[in-house]
């Protein structure tokens, strides 16, 4: 199952609420049911993605510093001193902290200077040769410099839209945009196909979202979409992914789905280069 190189995934998308951080939760519980070793960096000052994944976020993250922040401030280290344990064996978390905005604004001279990959110093080949999969969450602002440089050392940019948000799909001008720069610095960068959330059943605008999206983006949509349920800000509030807080549940079968369509996309894409 496992593909042989690791895949750097950042999620995107200009308009918050979305669903990205959801996805990165739950596609990266998908993707170690799978056999797969998956790294999740949170780069957004949120932490949501991150305090639902540590084992330990107070003592790991808060109380030892291993987080965005230090490492960003660090001499050059790699990022595998700065990850932490989650619940799950074959997921690490790079967490991300409530101060990270600042941080950004910070160091953004610092970023600025060294703006062309910095990720891929962090994601060194020792840390590497430990993951199939590194998924990034992001932040919603565009001027993210954080998002660039994640995206400057991905593989695969993925959008997550919201299947009854109108807004989530107007966004993808702006994304494009930032897109268009960002291939010139790193032109091996790909899109995965669209993943459609909070797709209710039967909702004609939900359905015309995605028929929008098959044929507005370069890789279409992902035939599986993730539906629209309340057990997923249930799983949120207990700080849970959905194959924890609810094994079996529709949301998460959807996920596993996603996460071979990714497996299978990603094979298939090799071979045709
Ligand atoms: N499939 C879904 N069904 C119902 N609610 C969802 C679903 N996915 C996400 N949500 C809810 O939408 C909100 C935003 O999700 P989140 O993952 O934080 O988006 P983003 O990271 O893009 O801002 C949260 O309140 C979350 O509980
Ligand atoms: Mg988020």
């Amino acid at each position: 199952m496992a593909t042989k190189k690791t895949q750097i995934i950042t999620l995107v998308c200009n308009k918050g609420g979305v669903g990205r951080s959801t996805t990165a939760i739950n596609i990266a519980w998908s993707l170690a049911s799978s056999k797969c070793n998956v790294l999740v960096c949170d780069l957004d000052a949120q932490a949501n993605t991150s305090s639902s994944l540590a084992k330990n976020y107070q003592e790991d993250v808060i109380e030892d510093g291993r987080h965005v922040t230090n490492l960003l401030k660090s001499a050059g280290d790699s990022a595998i001193d700065y990850i932490v344990d989650t619940r799950n064996p074959n997921i690490k978390l790079l967490s991300s902290t409530l101060m990270l905005d600042s941080t950004e604004g910070e160091i953004k001279s610092l970023l600025d200077l060294n703006v062309f990959k910095l990720f891929d110093h962090f994601f060194n080949k020792k840390l590497k040769t430990d993951f199939d999969f590194i998924i990034i969450d992001t932040p919603p602002q565009k001027s993210s410099v954080l998002t660039l440089n994640a995206l400057l050392t991905s593989n695969w940019y993925w959008y997550v839209l919201s299947a009854e948000d109108q807004w989530s799909l107007d966004a993808r001008i702006v994304s494009e945009k930032i897109m268009e720069d960002v291939r010139k610095l790193n032109p091996k960068i790909k899109p995965l196909p669209v993943l459609m959330t909070k797709f209710v059943n039967g909702s004609s605008h939900s359905i015309e979202m995605k028929k929008i999206a098959a044929s507005e983006f370069k890789a279409g949509v992902f035939k599986t979409t993730i539906g629209y349920s309340t057990v997923v800000s249930k799983s949120h509030s207990n700080r849970k992914s959905i194959h924890e807080f609810n094994p079996g549940h529709l949301i998460e079968k959807n996920y596993d789905s996603v996460a071979l369509a990714i497996n299978r996309y990603i094979s298939k894409t090799k071979k045709t280069r």
